[in-house]
């Protein structure tokens, strides 16, 4: 049982694009408490994608209570509280009654295209966006939706040219309102979130004042940059976490990342949540990637100098589940995905691409469209299912032989072929094993099939809340409950771990199928 007044404690908050959630760790990195909330989905529009913020928030603080009773701590037990956040979601409120102006517009959101097109109609421009943030112009990103925002709310533009809106992603909201809201909340953002925006200069960690007018984006508006991991303020006395440190704040991709302890250069994990996320810390310099990768800052621990990760984003791997569940009715439950795509042996020829906001990495092509091919009168439900499983598998080789081509130097793992040349037999080269975690980790079946098609081990830690423990280890570290990196690495711990079948044909025949049905999901909308 806890000792409250003698055990330290960290929260971590974990608000992602799903639900919202809150561990609390103890010293030893062993979760003590936990509880999770669900918020809803809006879809105006097909391609826009909502939130409420106002919703996010409640369910933050409610999670936050649960969290701490259930591991039988006050607040004044915790020693800080660190953010882990959905990347890219922006919010736009009022200062001074902390309303938003408009829902959030989630990452997967699509109704930027135009405006993105037209920040960079050709490849040459695209070039220029990537040299200084590290990014190619698209719908994925942050700052062109705070313009849309500002664009398409009554006087909203002026408004916040005269400084009464204040703009962020879900961090910066989140910490805004833990620290005070109207009383005094600091609007603040970390230098991995900032780097998802496409306004921010990826060496310099400040905002591009060139590339915030082209985009329509105040300056005013903006939070101030910070380190990942140090005190911006404490929370509020009439809050969840009145008193406790609000100590880091990190884009959940990047928390895992910390939470996976992948320090070194060359150490990669893959999250699978609602997208899944590939990401390899690149050391002390951005990488720039020639094979359509993203590169961005992978942390920053308080004075230290910024650590540099690439990554390859895929917009749907457990949406895709949730969609079958909630739009198709295929499965009542999440729990049933993986008896039923193991009741058979293979997908029975199907294939899913499930390009719902266009295609992310590597091939970032906003024209395409979900499509099933290879359907026949044999097709059954759990074809369908296990083609879905598939497509996160498929989905996922294409960004890690991305990788290996990108980190060759990086590593020094082999610089394999590109993607094309990777079509033949053989594993996603310059992997040695995949680190992975995330909410599919729980399916087991979905793993073997990624070791399969990847060719490597794939590995989970004990805890497969990651992205919480890397919250937490760097709300930690900028309060002092632990030291250095070296003690990090020492709380991860190995889990589960799955070897790739050697007769399997999913890195062979299939994965050649799987590049023809991705060709017919391009190009849909012209
Ligand atoms: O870039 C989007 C990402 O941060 C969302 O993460 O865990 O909600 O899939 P998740």
């Amino acid at each position: 049982a806890p000792r409250p007044g003698r055990d330290r404690f960290v929260a971590a908050i974990d608000q992602g694009t799903t639900s919202t959630r809150c561990l609390v760790l103890d010293e030893h990195a062993v979760v003590r408490g936990s509880a999770q909330l669900e918020h809803a989905q809006h879809y105006p529009q097909p391609g826009w994608v909502e939130h409420d913020p106002l919703e996010i928030w409640a369910n933050t603080a409610a999670v936050v209570g649960r969290a701490l009773a259930t591991a039988g701590v006050e607040a004044s037990d915790l020693v800080a509280c660190g953010v882990a956040n959905q990347r890219e979601t922006a919010v736009v409120w009022e200062h001074a009654t902390g309303r938003p102006v408009h829902p959030a517009v989630v990452w997967q959101d699509t109704r930027t295209e135009a405006r993105c097109r037209r920040l960079a109609p050709t490849p040459e421009a695209v070039e220029r966006w990537r040299a200084v943030t590290g990014l190619p112009p698209s719908t994925y990103f942050a700052g062109p939706k705070i313009a849309w925002i500002l664009d398409h709310v009554d006087g909203a533009r002026e408004r916040a040219e005269a400084g009464e809106l204040l703009a962020g992603t879900v961090d910066s909201w989140l910490v805004w309102n833990l620290t005070g809201g109207v009383d005094g909340g600091v609007h603040v953002t970390d230098v991995t979130n900032a780097s998802r925006t496409l306004l921010m200069d990826l060496r310099s960690l400040s905002w591009s004042a060139e590339l915030a007018d082209e985009t329509g984006v105040p300056l005013r508006v903006l939070p101030e940059i910070r380190s990942s991991a140090e005190v911006y303020g404490h929370g509020h006395r009439t809050g969840p976490l009145a008193g406790v440190p609000v100590a880091a704040a990190l884009g959940d991709q990047h928390a895992a990342l910390v939470g996976q302890a992948c320090f070194e250069p060359g150490s990669s994990k893959c999250t699978y949540g609602t997208g899944g996320f590939l990401l390899t810390n690149t050391g002390d310099r951005p990488v720039r990637s020639r094979h359509g990768l993203l590169t961005t800052v992978a942390y920053q621990l308080g004075a230290e100098p910024p650590t540099y990760a690439l990554e390859g984003s895929v917009a749907v791997a457990g949406s895709l589940i949730h969609w079958l569940r909630d739009r198709l009715e295929l499965v009542r439950d999440v729990s049933e995905v993986e008896s039923l795509a193991g009741s058979v042996d293979d997908s029975g020829g199907a294939y899913f691409v499930p390009a719902f906001s266009g295609l992310y990495a590597p091939r970032w092509r906003p024209d395409a469209r979900g499509t099933i091919t290879g359907l026949t009168a044999y097709t059954g439900r759990a074809h369908l299912v296990r083609a879905a499983l598939e497509a996160t598998c498929f989905q996922t080789r294409e960004v890690a032989d991305a990788m290996a081509s990108d980190t060759g130097a990086v590593s020094g793992a082999g610089s394999g072929p590109g993607p094309g040349a990777a079509a033949g037999a053989g594993s996603a080269l310059g992997l040695r094993e995949l680190r992975v975690d995330g909410g599919m980790v729980a399916n087991s079946l979905l793993m073997q099939l990624q070791a399969d098609t990847l060719q490597v081990p794939v590995v989970a830690p004990e805890v497969v809340e990651t992205t919480a423990v890397g919250a937490a280890f760097a709300a930690g570290l900028a309060v002092g409950l632990w030291r250095d990196r070296d003690e990090l690495r020492e709380l991860w711990r190995t889990g589960r771990r799955w070897e790739p079948r050697t007769d399997s044909d999913l890195p062979t025949t299939r994965w050649r199928e799987w590049h023809r049905a991705v060709d017919r999901s391009l190009g849909w909308v012209a």
